[in-house]
């Protein structure tokens, strides 16, 4: 039907005829002569119709927004003074000799121009969203960006393999998606929340080097990066250990920048402790581009009358710390009350601040409310140890480690975002040295800040058992931007050492066997040493195309609220259906059933 596309149709195809179709982007009848954007994937085209084509001509005037249309004309300059610069095709036009209407359209819910649509809107009709230039770039950019990765691997002797979807449950921390089974009435599969386990048998199975662009499925809060229904660029290898699997990983990132975006990142990225993270930044995936840190205060204000800074400072579970932010005086009472809100959603109960005027008049030249709580000596201890200077603004956090951490880390963001602090660039880093397990505050036990697979960095399940609570893992995540967009780490692959850490993680004996038992028994089968890692290809994309959002680069993303406005899914399910699946519909409907401990 066309020799070109639209977007593709140039200056070196002057006076030639071409075939091109689309959508009408927009019709303008210009007394007389009428004007048709032609739109397709690759961009718009003028097309112009004069009345001397009589059938064109005619045909034209019917044509409205988003009909679809094949026209054969002739490619010519446009006339001075009509040249479009924003377009590619700005240069030149098409002089209709044929318009042949494919097919009608009705008004279509939105006009495809508009900023500002609702999420709601643009999902319902998503088809209609996606004919959007820039969600058509979007995508483009996701399935180059795809083969870029694709192309790496197969170069490495990457086998791309398939795992099943329809599974049992594969611990990620986040609560799984059952599909009940017919056969087996009462029975349910599970939706992968990651192809884990099956790419450590693959392994086991001897194929070496294993990835898969794997839809994974996760029933979480959701969040602008986090959608139920995902994609891993999911890799596993054999006889590697975590620095060879790291530099491979970066080479592979590293390339794929230099030839999608032309941007040249450090060779090698730099590593940061997972310690040291959250000492300096409060989260374990710092945005180096801002350059504010939390400085610890706990010593400085142990003694102090003031309870608020004093207790969570002798607390061993509690944090005390500054964020010091140049030029923040500029602020204005209200927006630090803003703050205060912002921090109090992170579970802050108050997000104190002093005002720096002028260091060298020492007390006189701050202010703050809670100057009047603290001693000469903590305030010049505390300016001296942020490194204040006139003009800035210190916030303060106090309370608990974990509270604390999040609202600072999030106070350091947007203070950075709104005092423009944010450094032009990419800044991607490796998150290393993690805990094997966190403690569970409100259970005390046990849990694995990975998931239960990652190799602990002893071969001694003795020393495991025995120093549980301060061993680090052979884990690590690749952040950029302020992104975790990998995880991964060097895997478990002897079986004491599996068992070990399942009993440290309160899954006991029989719950190992009847859940993990198929591991288990393949560990004691001949397993290699291996590891890997999985990337957020959404994450991956949203970052790489500008988006603010991953529901902006998946062609079909779920709400919010995980639900899809364009089919109406979940939908309800009939009485018939619910027989054959062994299920019966319950009048008080609402509740969960409670998690189990291997899927927390
Ligand atoms: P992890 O759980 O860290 O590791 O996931 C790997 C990467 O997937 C992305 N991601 C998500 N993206 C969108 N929506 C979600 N709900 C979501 N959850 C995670 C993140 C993350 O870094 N099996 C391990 C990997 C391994 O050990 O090899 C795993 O799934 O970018
Ligand atoms: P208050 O004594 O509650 O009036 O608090 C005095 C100041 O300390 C106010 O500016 C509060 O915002 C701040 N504040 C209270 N609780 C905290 C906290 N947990 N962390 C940081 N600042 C706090």
């Amino acid at each position: 039907m066309r020799t070109h596309y639209c977007g593709e149709v140039n200056e070196s195809l002057i006076d030639q005829t071409v075939e091109i179709a689309g959508w009408s982007h927009r019709r303008r009848d210009h007394g007389g002569v009428i004007f048709i954007d032609l739109r397709d994937r690759a961009g718009l085209l003028q097309v112009v119709v004069d009345p001397d084509t009589r059938e064109a001509f005619t045909r034209a005037e019917r044509v409205r927004n988003e009909f679809v249309l094949r026209v054969r004309g002739l490619v010519r300059h446009r006339p001075e003074g009509t040249v479009n610069e924003n377009l590619a095709s700005g240069q030149i036009e098409v002089l209709c000799r044929e318009l042949e209407i494919l097919n009608t359209a009705e008004t279509p819910p939105f006009m495809l121009d508009d900023e500002d649509i609702s999420e709601e809107v643009r999902l319902k009709y998503r088809y209609v969203d996606l004919r959007r230039p820039v969600m058509q770039q979007r995508m483009l950019l996701r399935s180059k960006i795809v083969r870029h990765l694709r192309n790496f691997l197969d170069g490495c002797n990457f086998l791309d393999m398939e795992t099943p979807i329809l599974t049992r449950a594969t611990p990620e921390g986040a609560r799984d998606y059952l599909v009940p089974s017919r056969t087996h009435p009462g029975n349910v599969f599970a939706l992968p929340q990651s192809p884990q386990l099956f790419k450590q048998l693959l392994m086991m199975s001897g194929f070496d080097r294993y990835y898969q662009i794997a839809r994974c499925f996760r029933d979480e809060d959701l969040r602008a990066d986090r959608q139920p229904e995902f994609t891993q660029l999911d890799i596993e290898t054999s006889f590697l250990g975590e620095e060879e699997i790291m530099s491979l990983m970066e080479e592979m990132i590293r390339q794929l920048f230099r030839d999608v975006q032309g941007v040249e990142l450090p060779d090698p990225f730099p590593r940061m402790s997972y310690a040291e993270a959250l000492e300096k930044y409060g989260v374990d995936c710092p945005d180096l581009r801002i350059p504010l840190q939390l400085v610890e205060l706990a010593d400085i204000l142990k003694d102090v009358e003031f309870r608020v800074f004093s207790g969570p400072a002798q607390d061993p579970k509690g944090r005390v710390v500054a964020l010091r932010v140049p030029g923040g005086n500029q602020l204005t009472r209200r927006q630090i009350d803003e703050y205060t809100v912002y921090a109090g959603r992170y579970g802050a109960k108050g997000l104190a601040y002093i005002r720096v005027n002028d260091v060298a008049a020492g007390r006189d030249g701050l202010q703050s409310p809670i100057l009047k709580f603290l001693p000469e000596q903590a305030i010049s201890q505390l300016m001296e140890r942020t490194d204040a200077d006139n003009g800035d603004l210190i916030f303060f956090g106090a309370g608990s480690a974990h509270i604390v951490n999040e609202s600072m880390a999030a106070v350091r963001v947007r203070a950075g975002r709104d005092m423009g602090l944010v450094e032009e660039g990419w800044r991607p880093l490796w998150i290393v040295d993690f805990p094997m397990f966190e403690r569970d505050d409100k259970e005390g036990r046990l849990t694995a800040l990975h998931h239960p697979f990652t190799a602990p960095a002893t071969e001694s399940p003795e020393e495991l058992k025995n120093h549980a609570a301060g061993m680090l893992s052979r884990a690590y995540d690749m952040v950029l931007n302020g992104n975790e967009i990998g995880g991964g780490s060097v895997r478990i692959h002897k079986a004491d050492i599996q068992r070990a850490v399942f009993e440290l993680v309160g899954i006991e004996e029989d719950e190992a066997r009847d859940k993990f038992g198929f591991l288990l028994d393949a560990l004691k089968y001949g397993c290699p040493p291996h590891g890997g890692i999985a990337f957020g290809l959404d994450r991956l994309v949203m970052l790489m195309s500008g988006a603010d959002s991953i529901r902006d680069v998946m062609p079909f993303p779920k709400t919010q609220t995980a639900n899809c406005p364009l089919t109406q899914a979940p939908s309800g399910i009939g009485d018939h259906q619910l027989r054959e699946l062994g299920l019966r519909r319950r009048k008080n409907q609402g509740k969960t059933a409670p998690e189990s401990a291997a899927n927390k």
